[in-house]
């Protein structure tokens, strides 16, 4: 049994599709649902005895402390957060409550529970020798790169600049901390901005794929030559999967695709598979509709990812390039309505206007 937080949103809810495709282990899904939470991402496994989902949050001592009791987990993974950073600039408060809190919460918690685990290996199935806290974090924690600088590895200092990058990298120094004062065998994950399915559309791939099919304006910030690595959201999936079954203790692994890309190239990309797929009724391109607003303030300019850690410790590479999965994520978007039309009603509409009037 393994335990996992924040599992009905993007990253998360890919994880436990993956994890199961993979896995006959049983998982623990503690989810708050917030507005980016959504249990038609897990719709396809209501009859699956092996997904166990429980509404609540990390910030609740005695809910988890009564699931890590009851269900004796060998392993905790915490996506939970608060996860888009527009939003972390118009209200940073849910960003320090969930993210740092919330994780300062569960260490706790799992600090408790662990230290009533058997040390070795009794015949028991879980013990403290193989028990691991895996930290789902972000490459947002090491700030910004210059045009020249090699990307972010593992030992680059930590430089967040936005409250969400803060709140993030605050996290990871209290798990950091957990391990080296009390010893809890802890991973940490920093991965690159994903993409793929069931990711909600306040990010820019998401975004860009419906307005463009909704005949609204797809807005770029600023000059539109920021730059991030993408990774096709089951790669990452993967790579958690491959740090928890061997990543060393206390270690941080840092996980990209190699893919640096400037936002009005992917914007551009989109456009013009959605050209091919379902084009225009007027003749026109999708292009069209790109439009330059407002930059974001604060806007990290380039985040790159040196891989090469867990690619040579654990073996570990991706199996999408931009090309493939973002053909893959486009058509996702195209052939599921139903999930589209669940995701764009109410509170969606309703951070549309606060954000772009
Ligand atoms: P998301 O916003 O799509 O999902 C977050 C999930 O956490 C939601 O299901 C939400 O209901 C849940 N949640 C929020 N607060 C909670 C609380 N207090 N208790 C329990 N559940 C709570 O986020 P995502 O994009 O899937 O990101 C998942 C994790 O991966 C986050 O920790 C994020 O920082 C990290 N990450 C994301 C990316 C990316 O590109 N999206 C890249 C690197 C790392
Ligand atoms: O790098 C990892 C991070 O990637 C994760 O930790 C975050 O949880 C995740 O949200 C993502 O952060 P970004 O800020 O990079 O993602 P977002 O999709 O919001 O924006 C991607 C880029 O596109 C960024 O440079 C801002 C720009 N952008 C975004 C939106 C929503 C636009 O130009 N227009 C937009 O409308």
């Amino acid at each position: 049994m393994i335990l996992v937080t924040g599992c009905a949103g993007f990253i998360g809810s890919n994880f436990v599709h993956t994890w199961l495709s993979n896995h006959d282990e049983p998982i623990v899904n503690l989810d708050k649902l917030t507005y980016a939470g959504n249990l038609a991402n897990l719709a396809s496994l209501a009859d699956d005895k092996r997904h166990i989902f429980v509404q609540g949050d990390i910030c609740d001592q005695k809910l988890v402390s009564e699931l890590l009791s009851s269900y004796k987990p060998r392993a905790v993974l915490n996506f939970a957060a608060e996860s888009h950073v527009d939003r972390s600039i118009l209200g940073p408060g849910e960003f320090i409550q969930t993210n740092v809190i919330g994780t300062f919460n569960l260490l706790e918690c799992v600090r408790a529970y662990w230290s009533t685990l058997p040390a070795e290996d009794s015949g028991e199935d879980v013990n403290q020798a193989s028990f691991r806290f895996l930290h789902v974090s972000t490459d947002e924690v090491y700030g910004t790169l210059g045009p020249q600088d090699p990307p972010f590895a593992e030992t680059n200092p930590y430089e967040p600049n936005s409250p969400y990058a803060a709140s993030k990298a605050s996290s990871d120094h209290l798990v950091r901390a957990w391990h080296h004062t009390y010893g809890l065998p802890v991973l940490t994950t920093n991965c690159s901005n994903n993409y793929g399915p069931y990711h909600f559309p306040e990010k820019l791939i998401p975004l860009v794929i419906l307005n463009a099919l909704n005949d609204k304006p797809l807005p770029i910030y600023g000059d539109g030559q920021q730059i991030r690595d993408w990774l096709f959201v089951q790669d990452h999936c993967r790579a958690i999967i491959r740090v928890l079954e061997a990543g060393r203790i206390g270690e941080t692994y840092n996980i990209g695709g190699w893919n640096e890309m400037a936002n009005i190239d992917v914007v551009k990309t989109i456009c013009s598979h959605l050209d091919t797929l379902r084009p225009r009724t007027d003749g026109k391109k999708y292009a069209e509709q790109i439009t330059y607003i407002k930059d974001r303030p604060g806007h990290d300019r380039r985040y790159a990812i040196d891989a090469r850690k867990i690619e040579s410790e654990l073996g570990w590479k991706p199996q999408e390039t931009f090309i493939t999965g973002i053909k893959k994520t486009v058509e996702w978007y195209l052939d599921n309505p139903e999930w589209v039309e669940g995701v764009t009603s109410g509170e969606y509409r309703q951070w549309l206007g606060k954000q772009y009037g």
